[in-house]
């Protein structure tokens, strides 16, 4: 797969295949995570891999009953790692560990699109509900929810904008 078909051709996927995703998939795909900028290189980011179907069934309640969270075979919590982050960087910690789970989570959802597996990026939860549920200390964050398996299904790409209408020039 070349650059423009990994990054053109991914797409939010959220149906899925009920086949099991090997477990080295997984750790390529957090691998790849890891691929990604890091401020400082602190790396202040850490991935909670769910595969328990009862988790993802609260992962799913936790995320306004979003569907395909639970009818996926693995799900991926990307936490942003405040403290490690704030350590050296203070208040803009926080916005730069973000910045780091974020990164990190483009750089999965590329990879499972590479690997030919689907994926979903999941902001749409109760920010409470996740952390109790998997039992994260009070700063480490859950940014993204991303739910993974083999597609069964083919989404047509969203519109994009016109670069006049999103960017500009200064000269
Ligand atoms: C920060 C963020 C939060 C998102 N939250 C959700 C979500 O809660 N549920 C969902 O189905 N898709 C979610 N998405 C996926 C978007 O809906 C999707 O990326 C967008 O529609 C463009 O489609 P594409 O990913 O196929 O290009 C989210 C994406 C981002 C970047």
């Amino acid at each position: 797969m070349n650059f423009d078909e990994a990054l053109f051709g991914r797409r939010s996927v959220r149906r899925y295949e009920q086949r099991r995703v090997a477990g080295d998939m997984i750790a390529r795909l957090i691998e790849a995570a890891e691929a990604a900028p890091s401020a400082g290189n602190l790396r202040a980011r850490k991935y909670i891999i769910v595969v328990g179907t009862e988790m993802k069934r609260v992962l799913a309640l936790a995320s306004f009953s979003q569907e395909h969270v639970k009818a996926a075979p693995v799900a991926i919590v990307v936490c942003a790692d405040v403290d490690r982050s704030s350590a050296m960087y203070g208040d803009r910690g926080s916005l730069y560990a973000i910045q780091d789970a974020s990164a990190a989570t483009m750089c999965l959802l590329l990879a499972a699109h590479a690997l030919g597996l689907g994926a979903c990026w999941t902001g749409a939860f109760d920010d409470a509900l996740v952390r109790e549920a998997l039992g994260l200390v009070e700063r480490v964050l859950p940014v993204a929810v991303v739910s993974v398996g083999w597609p069964a299904e083919t989404p047509s790409a969203p519109p994009r904008r016109d670069l006049e209408e999103m960017a500009r020039w200064v000269k």
